[in-house]
This record gives structure tokens, C-alpha cells and sequence, in this order.
């Protein structure tokens, strides 16, 4: 099976600056996504990525939404339709005008699977939050007080564990690090209490 998009374009360009509004990107997601755990995923990875683009970016609260947008509906279709996935969603976000960057973002999120490289600051972060924040959450669940008390250690010890959420590519998320330029260390470090705050809906 094939998850690769065979395009590199995403969007028109003249719908730079357009995103969904917030209830109708969580109507979409309600509707798109009966799986609880899989909204909470896309729930946490809106977040960190609105986290990143306020205090690492710098970004507006317009453009925080953007990043947090893409993050919110990345895996919208692998509830429903894993084999199309991310390629529906995608087309569903371009039928509705959303600005080519949120596209892009969501379009790059697996370069090995969908064919298609993370080049902005937003793809690079959406492709690094994305496995991590997976594993760092399952790690809250084996934990008894979950994300109370968590720290870098543990989670590096859980990456080292091949056996430990062993979907969860350890070579996809270096090579996201490696990418952003940005420490794993750091990356852990900043989800950690950030992806904590996350209640699903
Ligand atoms: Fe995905
Ligand atoms: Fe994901």
C-alpha cells in the first residue's frame, strides 16, 4: 500500500491567510474522527505546535492558529480511511480555501510515506511533534500518575526500549530533529509539560 501523494503543491496561492475557523477545524474533527485517542493525538499536537509558534516563533495568534490548525487535523483521515491517508484530508482543506502553508504542513508530516519534504519552520515542527508526542503520551499512560513527575530520562529510556511502542519510528524522529535542528533532548523537554495540559474532547 501507498500513502505517497505523487505532488509537491498544495492549494492556490491565493488563499495565503486562510484557515478554518475554530469550530468548524473541531467540528471537522469530531465528524472525520469517531476514535477518541486519535482526536486526543491531534488535540496535543495542535497544541504543541501553537506552543512552538508563540514562544519559539514569535508568531501572531492568526498564525499560532495556523500551526496549531495543521497540527489538529494532520491524521484526520486514518481513523476512516487509513489507505488514503493524508491525501483525503488534504483535499478536503483545499475544497474549503485554507492557505497553502497549513496544506503543505499536513501534506509533509511522514516525507517517507506521503512523498512530499517538510521545507517551513511549520512542516519541520508538525514531522518532529508528531511520532514523539505519540510516545511521550503512551508513556503517560503505563505510568501510574501519568504525566505527574515525568521527566527527559524516562522518556529516553522508553525511546531506547525497541519494544516500547514499537510503531513509533525512532528513525523518522531523529531524522525530524536533524532536520529542525533541534536537540531530542530539547524536543522531550519541551512537550513534556506542555502535552500535560492536553484534555481530550
Ligand atoms: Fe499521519
Ligand atoms: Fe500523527
Amino acid at each position: 500500500m501507498s500513502l505517497l501523494l505523487n505532488r509537491q503543491s498544495f492549494g492556490k496561492s491565493e488563499n495565503a491567510g486562510n484557515a478554518l475557523s475554530k469550530e468548524d477545524a473541531h467540528n471537522l474533527l469530531i465528524e472525520w474522527v469517531p476514535n477518541a485517542r486519535l482526536r486526543l493525538h491531534m488535540q496535543q499536537v495542535g497544541h504543541l505546535m501553537k506552543c512552538w509558534a508563540h514562544e519559539k516563533e514569535n508568531l501572531s495568534d492568526a498564525k499560532q492558529w495556523h500551526w496549531e490548525m495543521a497540527g489538529l487535523l494532520h491524521d484526520a483521515d486514518w481513523d476512516q480511511w487509513p489507505t488514503e491517508h493524508c491525501k483525503r484530508i488534504i483535499e478536503e482543506l483545499e475544497n474549503r480555501n485554507v492557505d497553502p502553508e497549513i496544506l503543505h504542513a499536513i501534506a509533509s508530516h511522514g516525507p517517507v510515506y506521503f512523498g512530499v519534504e517538510p521545507v517551513s519552520a511549520m512542516d519541520k515542527m508538525l514531522y518532529a511533534f508528531d511520532e514523539l508526542s505519540g510516545l511521550i503520551h503512551a508513556y503517560s499512560l503505563m505510568r501510574p500518575n501519568g504525566y505527574e513527575g515525568m521527566d527527559l530520562k524516562g522518556v529516553k529510556k522508553r525511546l531506547k526500549e525497541k519494544s516500547f511502542a514499537a510503531n513509533v519510528s525512532r528513525d523518522d524522529i531523529q531524522d525530524a530533529c536533524n532536520r529542525a535542528s533541534i536537540l531530542m533532548d530539547d524536543l522531550i523537554s519541551f512537550i513534556i509539560p506542555r502535552q500535560a495540559s492536553v484534555v481530550g474532547f
